[in-house]
């Protein structure tokens, strides 16, 4: 068996992620292939970014298209087309105003929080600066999102770690409770918790958390980076529980595997922001936000939301299947094409398994799967992937 924990590490590549042995060089549709020719069904998709799968003729042509004039970057300095062009776009299909431009999922959190801060400050002083993020969330590695990150072993080994940022219960009466108004300036959720174990917030959660800040003047910042976008089977996962947040935050899939994060945001928020109080050099140049602009377009489709309701849909039943043959399976959680499985083994062994048997799937804690596929995916790649899935924990 392919054992993650023994694998090999190179000598000049820091040592912060253990990598199986084999090596991708290849990709189509939604399989990897390796150096020797073999497939692996990819459930991974990255971490829940390449949602047009490998090879997609029309991202191609756009990459393609969007080397033309040859302007990949010229700095946040200047204006050009595509960024503006994407921010109307994202305004559009949002409850935005306002958007900023990052390069990583972190990067707009950590802005995100400046941002609320600086709006906490316009309205109630300096004191009013305090983040409360949810018990098993996951915004980040950076030293503020750190904070904001509900998982101690990451934490530990980095204290200390940034100040005024706290965890909370996923309980209303408890964060009836913690909500100072006057000393708190936002809370930052996601719809549902990616690391933390794909677990979705109800809906009549999330609505109980956006009266009580609304209420009390603190802003309701949603991490959508893993959950939006399409994968839960509407554009942003927030549309579900018909509420709409203060801040957004959204990363993964936006440029079809290159790096972009987005910060969005009413326009009360944003108008706080003077020029200068935030920036970064190559956050929505041109080159990335022409793709982008692409993404956005095919993921938005109401065919590819439907699309990935079915896959959902088809994925739950047959998750449920095994889950009800199979003791090792304790529970399934998710919506869309954002699945986990709690297994009663370590989830490591049974990822490593599925390595072996040509299936692709990673984990969300020490005893969940996750899958979170390419929203492309086919029925019969859901089906094959769930014989997979089957083999390798059994
Ligand atoms: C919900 C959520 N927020 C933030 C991040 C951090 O994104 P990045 O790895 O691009 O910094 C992730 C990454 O997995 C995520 O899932």
């Amino acid at each position: 068996m392919t054992t993650l924990a023994s694998a090999p590490v190179t000598d000049t590549m820091l040592g912060v992620y253990r990598k199986p042995p084999m090596e991708f060089v290849r990709g189509a549709g939604v399989e990897l292939f390796d150096a020797d020719g073999k497939a692996y069904l990819d459930f991974v998709a990255g971490i829940a970014v390449n949602a047009l799968g490998y090879g997609d003729a029309g991202l191609e042509r756009t990459i393609r298209d969007a080397m033309e004039g040859s302007l990949i970057h010229t700095s946040n300095l200047y204006r050009t087309q595509p960024s503006e062009r994407l921010a109307e776009r994202l305004v559009a299909t949002s409850f935005a105003d306002r958007v900023f431009f990052c390069n990583s999922g972190a990067e707009a959190n950590e802005g995100a929080f400046k941002i609320a801060r600086r709006w906490g400050r316009a309205k109630g002083g300096a004191a009013k600066h305090e983040i409360i993020s949810l018990r098993g969330g996951f915004h980040g590695r950076l030293m503020g999102t750190l904070a904001a990150t509900d998982r101690p072993q990451y934490r530990a080994p980095f204290r200390p770690l940034a100040g005024g940022i706290a965890i909370a219960e996923r309980d209303l009466d408890e964060l009836d409770a913690t909500l100072n108004p006057e000393t708190v300036t936002a809370v930052i959720a996601e719809p549902v918790q990616g690391e933390g174990g794909v677990r979705v917030l109800e809906p009549k959660f999330l609505q109980g958390l956006r009266t009580l800040t609304r209420e009390r003047g603190i802003l309701l910042i949603l991490d959508e980076i893993q959950c939006g976008y399409g994968r839960t089977g509407k554009f942003w996962a927030y549309e579900h529980a018909d509420i709409t947040p203060d801040l957004l935050t959204t990363a993964k899939p936006m440029a079809g595997g290159f790096p972009m994060g987005a910060i969005l945001m009413t326009r009360e928020v944003g108008d706080t922001m003077q020029a200068g109080d935030h920036g970064t050099t190559f956050g929505g140049g041109p080159f990335i936000s022409a793709v982008a602009l692409h993404v956005i377009d095919r993921l938005s489709d109401p065919a590819m939301l439907k699309h990935v309701r079915e896959r959902g849909a088809q994925l739950k039943k047959g998750l449920d299947a095994i889950a009800k043959a199979n003791s090792k399976v304790r529970a399934v959680r998710g919506t869309g094409l954002m699945w986990g499985v709690d297994v009663t083994e370590p989830a490591k062994d049974i990822v490593g398994r599925a390595l072996d048997l040509g299936f692709l799937i990673c984990s969300a804690g020490e005893h969940t799967l996750r899958l979170v596929p390419p929203l492309v995916v086919s029925k019969a790649d859901v089906e094959r992937g769930l014989t997979l899935l089957r083999q390798a924990i059994a």
